[in-house]
């Protein structure tokens, strides 16, 4: 496939995504990102979500990005991890009210138009849906690989199959689907099953895809989410950290 977006040091780009809001694909791709840093990638994070960007706040971005020679945007650079997000450009508050063809505008100047030499792993943050942003850039870039987060709820799994169908279609290699949220360990060290631990493995067979493995509810998820600090920066010996491990591990490997 021709390189439409001239990434020419990139070597892998992983999507992450979800037919369904919410799930944690954000918070998954970050700490996705900084496993595959820690296993010596060097990583850009692309924030495809236009209206609903999470980046800026998850890695704690204030600063706009600095524009090039070439008159491209210079990512931002946290954690050892470069980054663009339409977040950087737009307040906080203001939302993005644009149609279809001036998302995908935006969204082709954050590849074209960012100077993304020295990232060999483009780890993309998906919005939800099944939708325009989803099939540009399948058809555009040459994906290495999709990695599909559901809960374990029924509700989740459905839109997630619905998901990997869609990339099936477009022939988008499917590295595999995670559970997140698949369950929480009491103060106790019991393990609570809330939503249905183990459905999504058992639906991973059933479609003959790989299962990535479960992440369980960690209240440090979601704080460090909102102080802008991957989770995996410092939490790599908790049961969490080392399943996100595990599963960045198994993302290194199939991409190799
Ligand atoms: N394993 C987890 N444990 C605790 N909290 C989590 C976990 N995974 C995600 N969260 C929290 O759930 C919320 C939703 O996560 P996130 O924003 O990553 O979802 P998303 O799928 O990207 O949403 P959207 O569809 O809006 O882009 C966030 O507050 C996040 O911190
Ligand atoms: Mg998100």
């Amino acid at each position: 496939m021709e390189d439409f977006y001239h990434l020419d040091s990139v070597k892998n780009i992983i999507l992450v995504a979800s037919a369904k809001g919410g799930v944690g694909k954000s918070t998954t791709a970050i700490n996705i990102a900084t496993g595959l840093n820690q296993l010596n990638h060097n990583i850009g994070i692309l924030d495809a979500d236009i209206y609903g960007p999470s980046i800026p706040k998850m890695l704690g971005i204030k600063e706009k990005p600095k524009i090039s020679e070439d008159k491209r945007f210079i990512p931002i650079e946290k954690y050892n991890m470069k980054t663009m997000s339409i977040g950087f450009l737009v307040d906080q508050n203001t939302p993005v009210i644009w149609r279809g063809p001036m998302i995908i505008k935006a969204l082709k100047q954050m590849l074209s138009g960012v100077v993304w030499e020295g990232v060999d792993t483009l780890v993309i943050d998906l919005p939800p849906g099944t939708g325009d942003v989803q099939l540009t850039l399948c058809q555009k870039l040459k994906i290495s690989g999709v990695v599909v987060v559901s809960t374990p709820q029924e509700l989740a799994l459905i839109d997630a199959i619905k998901g990997i169908n869609m990339f099936k279609k477009l022939n988008i290699p499917i590295i595999g689907i995670i559970e997140n949220m698949s369950y929480f360990i009491n103060k106790s060290g019991e393990e609570i099953d809330l939503f249905g631990k183990g459905s999504v493995e058992k639906s991973a067979k059933k479609n003959s895809i790989n299962f990535l493995g479960e992440i369980p509810i960690d209240k440090m998820i979601s704080k460090n989410g909102d102080n802008g600090v991957p989770f995996l920066i410092k939490n790599n010996e908790t049961e969490a950290g080392k399943k996100i491990l595990e599963i960045a591990s198994f993302i290194d490997k199939k991409i190799k």
